[in-house]
């Protein structure tokens, strides 16, 4: 079994994805190609922004977002504990100061309530300014971003929504992708609308702001490409992976739904033995991975090794929450209390999931993990 199964995503779209990648191969247009335009205004629609800016991948797509607003030295950008290195890793390597905020239990997303004492902190220290808050829509559950959007505009904070995981989630009607000033995403083969390689976008309203985004993904270009402006990077995606993406975003509304029948139906047979996903009335998560939480560490030891015997794989999103990684063991932690994330990493697993799961393979799977749960 596999843990998301890419393959069988080819197998109904191949004859599209092939054609559209031999479109490109005939016509040569490898960087910046007509594909890319098409795949950008395409996606710009989906998601509910004036602008989709397509650039290498999704850590380069926050890189270019904290480039576009200046963020560096002695600014503090505040971010989830819980999430993957690439959310806050571009605003560190530009000299900013990472504070990181304790998960909500339920969501697993940043407490607001945690955010707005870490803001506090920051500024009754008086040695940092308060910049910027990366919300991240984690495993494809958007952020409470009404909460962060208060807390943020009452300490005239930039927030910046990580929905690397969250294409295609939905708070109400609208889409992750358009909350916060800006977003990013990413398009790493197993995200919910994911390339053959690498690739991101960033999103935004603002027309200045994406005009720098687009110079910066290009060395900072000016009126061409050899009239540099500014110090930017080399960031684009090929054409041949929006070429590849043009088919995927079209199919993603159908994914969606099926993702959304299929992680109930895990959810309705696992609830009574294992916590299973929590997603607000009203949202719809992305379900970029489907992750179940267990008593203790040892419980999920036991777990992973009974569905490994029985050939489920599982994985464990991520089994370090950030203020305890080492390469942040100098960053200020201000007393926060991390239990939650703790919690998250020690006890939570991801089992097999994508829209292309059979009925017979999810029972299988939870026959296992009922098997090893129950009381
Ligand atoms: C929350 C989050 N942010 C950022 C990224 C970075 O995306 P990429 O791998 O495309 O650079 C990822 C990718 O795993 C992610 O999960």
């Amino acid at each position: 079994m596999e843990y998301i199964n890419l393959h069988a995503q080819y197998k109904k779209l191949e004859k599209e994805i092939n054609e559209n990648i031999k479109i490109v191969l005939e016509n040569s247009n490898y960087i910046l190609g007509e594909q890319v335009q098409l795949f950008e205004s395409c996606l710009a629609q989906y998601v509910g922004r004036k602008y989709a800016i397509t650039c290498s991948d999704g850590t380069a797509a926050l890189q270019l977002i904290y480039m576009a607003y200046g963020i560096g030295k002695n600014d503090v950008v505040f971010c989830p504990d819980m999430t993957f290195i690439a959310s806050i890793e571009p605003a560190v390597m530009l000299g900013a100061v990472p504070v990181f905020c304790d998960i909500d239990k339920k969501t697993y997303n940043i407490d607001p309530v945690c955010l707005e004492r870490q803001i506090i902190e920051v500024i009754n220290e008086g040695k940092y300014v308060p910049k910027a808050v990366v919300a991240v829509d984690f495993l494809g559950n958007p952020a409470e971003f009404d909460k962060i959007n208060d807390v943020a505009k009452k300490y005239g904070l930039l927030v910046i929504e990580d929905a690397a995981q969250g294409i295609g989630a939905q708070i109400g009607k609208r889409m992750c992708g358009s909350f916060g000033d800006i977003s990013a995403t990413s398009f790493f083969p197993s995200k919910p609308l994911g390339c053959y390689g690498d690739g991101g976008a960033v999103f935004v309203d603002d027309d200045a702001i994406a005009n720098t985004i687009m110079s910066l993904r290009s060395h900072g270009k000016g009126i061409d490409k050899y009239h540099n402006i500014r110090i930017g990077i080399n960031s684009r995606l090929d054409t041949i992976q929006a070429a590849i993406l043009i088919p995927k975003l079209k199919e993603l509304p159908i994914e969606m739904e099926k993702r959304t029948v299929l992680a109930d139906y895990y959810s309705k047979i696992l609830n009574d033995y294992v916590i299973t996903p929590f997603v607000a009335e009203n949202n719809i998560s992305s379900y970029a991975q489907y992750v179940i939480q267990v008593e203790s560490r040892e419980k999920r030891d036991e777990l992973r090794k009974v569905l490994e015997k029985n050939g489920v794989p599982s994985l464990i999103y991520y089994p370090c929450p950030m203020h305890s990684m080492p390469v942040f063991e100098d960053v200020p932690t201000y007393n926060m209390n991390y239990d939650n994330s703790t919690h998250y990493s020690e006890c939570s697993v991801g089992i097999p999931f994508s829209p292309y799961i059979t009925k017979e393979e999810q029972d299988y799977v939870s026959k296992l993990i009922i098997s090893v749960c129950k009381q």
